[in-house]
């Protein structure tokens, strides 16, 4: 016989069917057992009647979590035993025979709640056992649902994802680089990309016009709710576009995927409304403002975009940044300025000539746009400068000295002056959108394998040692373990 699905038996009254699944539950009446049997459709009752004793011994042993296949016949509960939480609350299984195809050691923690109540090492630790609670379930499953219309959505409209490599040399986001040493070159080291930017607009220069992808991001900085030091961004760069395309192109996107998979939710106003950030810093002290007229709705969205951002701003020591990251900034040589973004961006026309001419360095606005919802910033792009001169003039404003620009930067100059046309591009911090959209508390529910706040993985054991032999194939050496470097800076410092 075909396994079916639980859900499935609620239309097979009177047929023998065959399921598949886990001991969620059990209760024991005595003479009758009842199980609720739970498959990734959902959960069904099963009952075994004393009526074939040596059954009924065998489902005796069964326990939570343990694998089975079970036989039977669909039947209408009794009048009064209906349950109208669940799907198949109308019938149950009456078990003919029982396969047990693996038993299970007695799970850390109850599953069959929502896992708020329990310590998150814990949960971290056995995050196998924890995504089978139906919370995690749907958040995972939803997660799916969003990325596959995101997919389609863009491929429908010409966009091609392209995969770019994940090893790699260090983009300037403002945060730490992941490294990785070469074994074939000792002392030399891949980065791990904080975000695809130069490779998108690579692909631009080599005329694909329309990119996206769902790419992984890496970056070294300290976790919070909204942070993982990996995470998910829906990166996308179009050719012969200005501002206004590509933001109209992602309000849409934004406003089509919520209308589909959310349909429950409500969406404050629309065209999202627009506000330059001298206005939000003036009128919410940040530059991810909630707007929300109504904090009390959970279902209520509140998109909205900052544009008009400073393209530079002093170093850090000098002034406060207002960029996503925590870190510091790259060296920025001798220069008192850096980037509050991107140094890729573009920035407005009308302030092009002092870019060029390198002076109102703190009036130059660019053309970044940044689109917030519930108080998060949710992605953030801009129109990017096409050709080599602006961006070596980015560079220079920063203190770079013309070894280093053409060392750091040397094959994007070359590309832009390689017929570059005109683009731009966003990319949208996607485990935080998908948080915000399932109403959770912090991005580490919407990640299948999430890291802990200190940036360890629990279950796998990472970071961790690695042997000798790897480290000599390497060409390294360890010189400070157990963090006992920031011991001595902290000794050093106080
Ligand atoms: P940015 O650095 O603003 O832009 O990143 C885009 C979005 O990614 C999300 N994000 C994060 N989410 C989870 N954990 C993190 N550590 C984290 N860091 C950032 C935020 C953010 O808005 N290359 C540019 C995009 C472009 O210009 O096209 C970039 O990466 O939601």
């Amino acid at each position: 016989m075909e396994r079916i699905l639980t859900a499935q038996t609620s239309q097979k009254k009177g047929e023998m069917v065959k399921v598949c699944g886990w001991v969620e539950a059990r209760r024991d009446h005595g003479k009758l057992i009842f199980i609720d049997l739970k498959d990734r459709s959902g959960v069904l009752q099963c009952v075994f009647t004393p009526g074939d004793a040596e059954l009924h011994k065998l489902g005796d042993t069964l326990r939570s979590s343990w694998v089975v296949e079970i036989n039977g016949q669909i039947a209408s509960r009794p009048v009064g035993m209906v349950n109208a939480e669940i799907p198949t609350g109308e019938v149950e299984l009456q078990v003919s025979e029982l396969k047990i195809l693996n038993e299970s050691q007695t799970p850390p923690f109850a599953l069959d709640t929502n896992g708020l109540e329990i310590g998150e090492d814990l949960r971290m630790k056995y995050r196998y056992l924890d995504l089978r609670r139906n919370r995690l379930q749907k958040n995972i499953r939803t997660r799916h649902q969003i990325i596959q219309f995101i997919r389609n959505w863009l491929a429908e409209k010409d966009f091609v994802e392209i995969e770019t490599p994940i090893l790699t040399k260090s983009t300037p986001e403002g945060a730490r680089d992941y490294v990785v040493p070469s074994r074939l070159q000792h002392g030399k080291f891949y980065a791990l990309p904080q975000a695809p930017q130069q490779y998108k607009q690579l692909l631009m220069v080599a005329g694909f016009e329309k990119y996206f992808q769902i790419a992984r991001c890496f970056r070294d900085e300290d976790t919070r709710g909204d942070r993982q030091p990996e995470f998910t961004q829906l990166d996308l760069e179009m050719s012969f576009v200005k501002r206004e395309d590509v933001m109209a192109l992602n309000e849409r996107l934004l406003i089509d995927l919520t209308e589909k998979i959310f349909p429950q939710k409500k969406i404050q106003e629309i065209p999202f409304p627009r506000i330059s950030y001298q206005e939000v810093m003036e009128k919410y002290g940040t530059d991810r403002p909630d707007l929300r007229t109504d904090k009390n709705d959970p279902n209520l969205l509140a998109f909205g975009w900052v544009i008009d951002f400073p393209f530079f701003e002093k170093t850090r020591g000098s002034s406060s940044s207002n960029s996503e990251s925590s870190d510091p900034s790259p060296s920025s040589g001798s220069s008192t300025w850096t980037f509050t973004h991107n140094p890729f961006s573009r920035p407005r026309d009308e302030h092009m000539d002092w870019l060029m001419n390198k002076e109102k360095i703190g009036e130059i606005l660019t053309t970044q746009y940044d689109v917030v919802l519930n108080g998060f910033e949710i992605g953030g792009g801009s129109i990017r400068n096409h050709q080599a001169k602006p961006l070596k003039k980015v560079f220079e404003i920063m203190g770079f000295d013309e070894k280093r620009i053409t060392d750091n930067f040397g094959h994007m100059l070359a590309a832009l002056a390689s017929g570059a046309p005109p683009h731009g591009g966003i990319a949208w911090g996607l485990d935080r959108l998908i948080s915000i959209l399932m109403g959770e508390p912090n991005i580490r529910e919407v990640f299948s394998f999430p890291k802990t706040g200190d940036g360890r993985d629990l279950m796998m054991n990472a970071p961790s040692e690695i042997s000798k032999e790897q480290l000599d194939e390497l060409g390294l050496e360890v010189k400070y373990a157990n963090n006992e470097f920031t011991r001595i800076l902290r000794k050093k410092n106080s």
